[in-house]
């Protein structure tokens, strides 16, 4: 069961960045959350702002910003920046700030990136901006593994819409990963094991209606010579023959070596065939085909 909740834009988790931008001598921050991918190739992200702010009047395309991800301990300073407007405190004057293809980054943040404004959209009142990435700069102490950094050691600040700070958990989990050990879990539960009669007589029904072993093998995520043994008790002995009991009383008849050696002897000298010998026997064609590997 749900409730409903006030129409509003619940996307989680967002990361809070400084955006930064050089309007003549004047470098100017403003805090974001609302920060979108838009785009892995080409590298593009949008940001969107609403109209009063001061840093608006200085984006355009062709500006370059720079987006800066400041970490937790950055907190009283990126919350300031997002509620001080830049035209009554230079905001600035919070950072060290560093030059990369003249556009203004802040030093101590340790992640960085530093795009073109390609596209400006106004949306419903807002404006949205549509940014390619030019540079992306990291600490140049951060270890990091196939480009790119892990998030505990960035110690982003994230943004609820519950209008708190919140600060990345634990790593609990790998992308595509999880999700293969569930598929693969689930896709085993098409045939619950142990397979039940109904379940062995509908392949064995699929079988009489023409679909090959290999088809229902991979449809049904079964053994292809499990399927073989079924049909061949079901051709033999019908329904009956995919029973548990029939399965045990199979399972249940005893032989001697001398007897099993006798069996496989005819069976390798093609006197009989599997078949011949399930049915004369009493035996299971899995068992039978045991013991000749055995013996092999
Ligand atoms: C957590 C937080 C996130 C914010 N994110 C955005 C945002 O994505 N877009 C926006 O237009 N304003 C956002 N704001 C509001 C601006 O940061 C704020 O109005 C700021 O003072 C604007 O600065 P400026 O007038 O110097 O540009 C956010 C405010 C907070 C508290």
């Amino acid at each position: 069961m749900k409730k409903t909740l006030p129409k509003i834009p619940l996307v989680y988790p967002l990361p809070i960045a400084l955006l930064g931008t050089l309007y003549g001598d004047d470098v100017l921050y403003t805090t974001v959350r609302n920060l979108s991918i838009m785009g892995e190739s080409p590298p593009l992200i949008g940001v969107m702002l609403d109209k009063q702010k001061h840093v608006l009047k200085h984006l355009d395309v062709g500006t370059t910003i720079s987006i800066n991800y400041p970490s937790t301990t950055m907190i009283d300073k990126a919350d300031l920046c997002a509620h001080v407007p830049g035209n009554k405190f230079d905001k600035s004057s919070l950072f060290k700030t560093g030059f990369i293809i003249e556009t203004p980054y802040i030093d101590e943040c340790p992640a960085v990136i530093i795009c073109e404004i390609i596209e400006k959209v106004i949306i419903k009142k807002q404006y949205l901006f549509v940014c390619h990435v030019r540079r992306t700069l990291i600490d140049e102490d951060i270890v990091v593994e196939k480009n790119i950094p892990s998030m505990n050691i960035l110690d982003p600040i994230i943004y609820g819409l519950d209008d708190k700070y919140y600060k990345i958990g634990s790593v609990f989990g790998k992308a595509s990963l999880e999700g293969k050990q569930l598929y693969q879990a689930m896709k085993k539960k098409l045939a619950p094991k142990p397979y039940s009669f109904h379940f062995k007589y509908k392949i064995c029904q699929l079988k009489d209606s023409g679909k090959s072993y290999r088809r229902l093998a991979k449809e049904y995520n079964v053994y292809h010579e499990t399927i073989e043994d079924w049909y061949a008790l079901y051709t033999m002995f019908g329904r009956e023959g995919l029973t548990k009991q029939f399965a045990q009383q199979l399972a249940n008849t005893k032989f001697t070596h001398e007897e099993k050696d006798e069996i496989v002897g005819l069976i390798k000298s093609g006197k009989i065939t599997y078949r011949d010998a399930c049915q004369t026997y009493f035996v299971s064609l899995s068992r039978l085909k045991n013991w000749v590997k055995k013996r092999r």
